[in-house]
């Protein structure tokens, strides 16, 4: 069973407990995510101008449509505005600061049948803990443009408890870090980087999908397999998503149950903390560093 909370009122606690349980949470607009979504439209709208971003795919070609994501996007990324209103939509949904650890926010877009590598990629089904996500990772997601059915995620819930065939054995963060990121600006339509990847046919349907209206905020756990359905909308869908960690979890091993990552490497060094912007202790983060393939027996649920 996997549940989904509706603008769920449960203290954050019980609610990381039901995360890594494998349940959704799903919260309407906050004050903040707004505000993050309507900063990600400001930026986009000044990037792809005149273009309506949702619509720019339709007028500029391949390469000039990557080339404004390769400015857009880190531009967000980087930009000290779009931290300090992560940290304002965790104080929203009742997060502590004290103990919440935050990735930077990404902004992703996706095309709607037009480009499939690099900065545009479509990730297959996957879980972010094949990607030396920790276990305990909470992925935060909302809309910046309204979304429909065609061009979300999709959760595979079944798989939550179970072990799937993988490439993850494959994937070091670290050497990911020193080679892979800075190649992806430079793939415009073959995508040829080593990403973890499904070896084994699943039984995708049915899924689950959740829309909510742009600024409305979905968190999931990192563990989740999930994956972006091939977009048919005709307009290129804009999100951003960030990823939390409380370290009193970090701290104590908590966290969804690994069923079949065998990445090498953490992303823990990543995160920053909400209150001070800190990063987690070092020797917290060599403690969960996994630095041999050890390979995972597949578990069944
Ligand atoms: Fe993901």
């Amino acid at each position: 069973m996997t549940v989904v909370y509706v603008d769920s009122p449960l203290p954050d606690d019980e609610r990381r407990r039901r995360l890594y349980a494998g349940d959704l949470f799903v919260h309407g607009p906050t004050p903040n995510s707004l505000a993050l979504a309507a900063f990600a439209r400001e930026m986009a709208e000044f990037a792809f101008a005149p273009h309506f971003p949702p619509d720019a795919q339709h007028h500029l070609g391949a390469t000039g449509y990557v080339e404004v994501l390769a400015g857009l996007k880190p531009a967000f990324i980087n930009h000290p505005r779009s931290k300090d209103l992560v940290r304002g939509v965790l104080a929203d949904l009742g997060l502590d600061p004290a103990h919440s650890y935050f990735d930077v926010p990404r902004l992703r877009t996706m095309t709607s049948d037009y480009l499939n590598a690099g900065l545009t990629l479509q990730f297959a089904a996957h879980r972010d803990t094949w990607f030396a996500a920790p276990m305990c990772q909470l992925n935060f997601w909302l809309p910046v443009y309204e979304v429909a059915e065609a061009n979300v995620m999709a959760f595979h819930p079944r798989y939550f408890d179970a072990g799937v065939r993988n490439s993850s054995r494959d994937y070091d963060y670290a050497e990911w870090v020193a080679n892979g990121r800075v190649a992806a600006a430079r793939q415009v339509e073959v995508e040829t980087r080593k990403q973890p990847r499904l070896e084994e046919e699943l039984d995708t349907v049915p899924d689950l999908r959740v829309i909510t209206p742009p600024g409305g905020v979905l968190i999931f756990s990192g563990a989740q397999l999930h994956s972006t359905v091939p977009n048919t909308s005709g307009r290129t869908r804009f999100s951003i998503d960030f990823r939390v960690v409380d370290r009193r979890d970090v701290e104590r091993g908590r966290g969804a149950r690994n069923v079949d990552s065998e990445c090498t490497g953490t992303t823990l060094g990543d995160f920053r903390s909400a209150a001070d912007l800190s990063p987690l202790p070092a020797d917290l983060v060599a403690a969960h560093t996994r630095r041999t393939a050890e390979p995972m027996p597949l578990s069944p649920s």
